[in-house]
């Protein structure tokens, strides 16, 4: 087993931080307090190949592995991790999906602009009353000759007021459950499509996560993904991917939340010593960094073994399990290092903190991802 990186992947890492280092942490803060969409520092992603980092170069990717990817994304989580779930919706949840299902034509037309960063993306399947039982879709799609005629309301849309490209899931027959679910294409520009809100967030506030209205948004039947019938086994295998992703990004708050209280700890004088001197905090620094070091390797796992084409569904989800809650219990650490100036906004801490919360939230809960682990083993 090699646990060593490759020349390349070292360097598509230290090409990630020095651009987050630069570009990504300075106004990280502010874009947090001012909720300010990051569209600039996005558009040069683009152009550095990191919002299509696995697509293959004929269509306008980057062409590198998932590890590299896990690398990049955990380097521009740690700088800002707004930044990051943009990142990596637009990778994992969007680009991915478009390269395995989407016919020639689309993946010209449709995901080549998303690859190569002109446009972005998003992945429309939460609702109001389908959040882990993502099957109980209630946006309907019905055939009209060669078109699909799309109504209903999707919510908690990470890049939903900001994407040009959505990939949006809709029941075509109830009684079907996730057999009547189909994957379709959607323009942002398409008429009857709104955006209705965005929502007001704990954390990665910096990224916009809206609420969507289909009203009789009407689509040529070419803009159907995947085979009929087969939405839910689109949005499913997509989130498999995604969760690493978001495992990533749960890997660079923690990195960030356990660098910050280091740094603290070494120069923090209380009773005449800096606290590093003291037990109770030499205690956490190993415990952070113990969970920390052992999510980074069921990350990389889980994309390694994406990248050698092998099932991985279980390992992202356990990826995706450990990593969020090791970067909810180190950024909570890193808060109790700092103390009362972990609680102010003077120290990033806090936005660790908060932007750690919805890591085991989004892309399927913590108990989702039990669900999904134990069914590999027990079905
Ligand atoms: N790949 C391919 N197919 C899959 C699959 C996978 N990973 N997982 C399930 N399927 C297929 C099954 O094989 C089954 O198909 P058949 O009937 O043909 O055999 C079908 O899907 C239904 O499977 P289940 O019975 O297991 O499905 P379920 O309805 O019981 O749901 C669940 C299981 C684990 C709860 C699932 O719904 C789930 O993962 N929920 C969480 C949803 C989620 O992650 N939402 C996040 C929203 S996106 C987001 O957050 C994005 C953002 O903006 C950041």
């Amino acid at each position: 087993m090699n646990f060593q990186l490759t020349e390349n992947q070292r360097m598509i890492r230290d090409m990630a931080a020095d651009f987050a280092a630069k570009k990504v942490a300075p106004g990280a803060a502010e874009r947090d307090v001012n909720e300010t969409f990051p569209a600039d520092i996005v558009a040069e992603m683009g152009s550095l190949g990191l919002l299509g980092m696995n697509v293959p170069e004929q269509y306008g990717g980057a062409g590198m592995d998932m590890v590299s990817y896990v690398l990049a994304m955990e380097e521009i989580s740690a700088a800002c991790a707004s930044t990051g779930v943009i990142m990596s919706v637009n990778n994992s949840l969007v680009c991915w999906p478009l390269e395995e299902y989407g016919t020639e034509e689309q993946k010209q037309k449709w995901l080549a602009p998303l690859a190569r960063g002109e446009k972005l993306g998003a992945y429309c399947l939460s609702e109001p009353n389908a959040g882990t039982d993502a099957a109980n879709q209630m946006t309907t799609a019905k055939r009209d000759g060669d078109f699909w005629v799309i109504n209903g309301m999707k919510n908690f849309i990470t890049n939903g007021a900001s994407a040009d490209t959505h990939i949006v899931f809709a029941q075509t027959d109830p009684e079907l459950r996730h057999k009547g679910i189909y994957a379709f294409i959607v323009d942002a520009k398409a008429e009857g499509f709104s955006i209705i809100a965005k929502e007001k967030k704990l954390g990665i506030r910096a990224s916009d996560t809206a609420q969507l209205a289909f009203d009789n948004v009407r689509i040529p039947a070419d803009q159907q993904l995947g085979p009929d019938g087969k939405g839910f086994k689109v949005a499913m295998s997509t989130l498999d991917g995604g969760r690493i992703g978001i495992a990533s990004q749960a890997l660079g708050i923690a990195k960030a939340a356990l660098e910050a209280s280091v740094e603290y700890a070494k120069q923090r004088e209380q009773f005449g010593r800096p606290i590093a001197k003291f037990q109770a905090i030499q205690w956490k620094i190993s415990e952070m960094s113990t969970r920390y070091e052992a999510a980074r390797l069921l990350t990389l796992r889980a994309a390694s073994m994406k990248d050698a084409g092998e099932n991985y569904g279980k390992e992202s989800a356990m990826a995706k399990l450990y990593a969020s809650e090791a970067a909810n219990y180190i950024a909570d650490e890193a808060i109790q290092i700092h103390g009362g100036n972990g609680y102010s906004k003077e120290f990033p801490v806090e936005r660790y903190f908060r932007d750690a919360r919805i890591t085991s939230i989004y892309e399927g809960t913590s108990e989702a991802q039990r669900l999904v682990i134990s069914g590999y083993h027990l079905r």
